[in-house]
């Protein structure tokens, strides 16, 4: 349970890695797959449906360009959108779809803060227009944090510190992920060479590769499950093997 998972202490609420897992699952599952209604950007109008909306600019807006629909598929769930044709993968993801974790930093493809991977290939989501993603499969930092299999790199990030203001953290993430993906095992070196994309104002470039290098470790070798505690089904504890019932309730 989330509010379990939660915890307060000295007035910080401190988010823990099984709730932040539950509520960026639950973010995704939210994402609506198909258009209800047609909001005109300029006036605000909404309309049923695309066919009226187009009729509303020819009525009401007469040169300028209408808004147009794009499908995304965002990590392995379509979702259409209603955009203005110019509109980035960022701002689409950000203003139409509720997912923050690509980060607006220069806006310009220098910094890497917006990077997701879209058919196995590192992107920066400010430098594609969202028209020219449809038919991709695009996963953004949300779609890695939900999937259990890459915990262990999300965990090492937290275990090494790899982070200060943790604005461009999603990006290195992001990027990291896709080197494992691609190279389950690498070399400190090629760490370092992954994450050439991405900058940090706080400096915290050391930490990354020694998180990556952990993740690596622990994704190939994961330790074994934690025993069930002693009166709960344990060996030799009350219900276990070899120890006494459990006590009735
Ligand atoms: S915001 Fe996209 S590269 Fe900096
Ligand atoms: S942790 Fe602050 S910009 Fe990287």
């Amino acid at each position: 349970m989330a509010s379990e998972a939660n915890s307060i202490q000295g007035g910080v609420m401190t988010l823990t890695p099984d709730a932040a897992h539950e509520k960026v699952s639950a973010l995704i599952g939210a994402i609506p797959t198909a258009l209800t209604e047609y909001r005109c950007p300029l006036c605000g109008k909404i309309t049923g449906n695309y066919a009226d909306l187009k009729q509303h600019y020819e009525v009401e807006h007469l040169g300028a360009v209408p808004p147009i629909t794009v499908v995304l598929t965002l990590n392995g769930k379509n979702c259409e959108v209603l955009i203005e044709p110019h509109w980035t993968l960022k701002r689409t993801l950000q203003f139409r779809v509720g997912l923050t974790g690509a980060k607006h930093m220069c806006d310009k493809g220098v910094c890497g803060s917006c990077t997701v991977i879209m058919d196995g290939r590192s992107v920066l989501s400010c430098q594609m227009l969202a028209v020219e993603c449809e038919g991709y499969d695009i996963q953004t930092v949300e779609g890695i944090a939900a999937d259990p299999k890459w915990k262990p790199l999300i965990d090492a990030y937290c275990r090494w510190d790899a982070m200060q203001c943790g604005y461009c953290t999603t990006g290195f993430l992001v990027s990291a992920k896709n080197l494992l993906a691609k190279n389950p095992n690498p070399t400190e070196q090629e760490c370092r060479e992954a994450l050439a994309g991405n900058i940090c104002i706080c400096g915290t470039y050391p930490r990354h590769a020694q998180a990556i290098l952990e993740a690596a470790y622990l994704i190939a070798n994961p330790p074994p499950p934690p025993a069930p505690p002693a009166g709960f089904g344990g060996p030799g504890g009350p219900g276990g093997f070899g120890g006494p019932p459990p006590a009735a309730s």
